[in-house]
């Protein structure tokens, strides 16, 4: 195993005070992401969607890593200069969504396994050739009635685990992404309780399957009640609650834990991460490795026209200045003015 590439890499995605951007939606969800710009979804714009972002100036300030996804690793930015170099050459650690997405459970009403092992190896050779240092593959975890079952949250982990041992054996780091959905009215206590067993499982299955938990990084949700329960958390009880569930469920030789914002809203995401942060020292490096809460702002001033541009990145470049002050835990509301 090349444990110390491995090792060089994922010291590279958790420098102090930097982020991962993801930058990976799938053509189906950044079709709706365009959809809700009023943007049609062809290939040319996925490429413009994904310019706006890892074409503003400035970026390797802010980001230690961006993560891409199949269709853009193979594009092109405006002078000609593959996606993936664009990055490498500012110091940006180039990722790769590797998972093929989370289809239906067989026999599990309600619940998701998500796909991708079949012929993975080949691709990863493939996506290392073409420059990523590192690839997620996301699980998805609901919480319902009578779910999620004993055997969802197994079988994901145990294909998370098989997804991490192959990377590592391609020099390519594996992030980690169970992530237990906000969707439904469960309280916080049903969400860490659930959060605490499926990452506990995701460790468990990974020791078995001889992954190197020293080369691997986590991408979890956050802690905190569902969308519908009567009453939304405060700051304060995400993190307190997400600090447990770290605390009850990540070896301490995992070298980093990134945060998913799943839905929050860009304010909330920045301040729950800033919540946390104010609960270090904890044995692993914290960082934000957000797609909505840090795309969806600029997004909205962008609306697939050039002359919105500049106005546009200079909010992605605020979100991402307040997440920075956010995982140093200086973050303040008066910021967002
Ligand atoms: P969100 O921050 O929009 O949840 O996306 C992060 C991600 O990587 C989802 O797989």
């Amino acid at each position: 195993m090349k444990t110390e590439e491995l090792k060089k890499t994922v010291s590279m995605m958790m420098q102090n005070s930097k982020g991962i951007l993801a930058a990976d939606e799938s053509n189906k969800s950044a079709g709706k992401r365009l959809a809700s710009i009023n943007v049609d979804n062809t290939e040319e714009n996925r490429r413009l969607f994904r310019e706006l972002f890892l074409g503003t100036k400035g970026i390797e300030q802010y980001l230690s890593g961006v993560i891409l996804y199949d269709e853009t690793i193979r594009q092109k930015n405006n002078e000609g200069v593959p996606y993936a170099e664009v990055l490498t050459r500012l110091g940006i650690v180039p990722g790769i969504k590797v998972d093929m997405g989370a289809v239906d459970f067989p026999g599990f009403l309600g619940e998701k396994v998500t796909e991708g092992l079949d012929g993975l190896r080949d691709r990863l050779k493939e996506y290392y050739k073409l420059g990523a240092r590192f690839a997620k593959w996301r699980a998805v975890i609901a919480i319902g009635d009578g779910i999620p079952t004993t055997e969802c949250i197994h079988t994901n982990a145990m294909i998370l685990a098989r997804y991490a041992r192959l990377c590592q054996e391609e020099g390519i780091v594996p992030m980690l992404e169970p992530e237990v959905l906000f969707d439904g009215d469960h309280s916080i206590e049903k969400a860490l309780e659930v959060t605490t067993n499926t990452v506990s499982t995701v460790f468990y299955q990974t020791k078995r399957y001889r992954v190197d938990l020293s080369c691997v990084i986590l991408k979890t949700s956050m802690v905190l009640a569902g969308k519908d329960y009567k009453e939304q958390s405060t700051s304060e009880e995400i993190a307190e609650a997400t600090v447990r569930m770290l605390k009850n469920s990540v070896p301490e030789e995992v070298p980093g834990v990134v945060f998913l914002s799943g839905g929050q809203d860009p304010i909330s995401a920045t301040r729950n991460l800033d919540t946390i942060a104010g609960f270090e020292p904890l044995p692993w490096e914290l960082a934000f490795s957000y797609a909505r809460a840090i795309q969806g702002p600029a997004l909205e001033i962008w609306k697939g026209k050039e002359e919105n541009i500049e106005e546009s990145r200079e909010e992605f470049l605020k979100r991402l200045q307040l997440n920075i002050s956010a995982d140093m835990g200086v973050y303040s509301k008066e910021q967002e003015r």
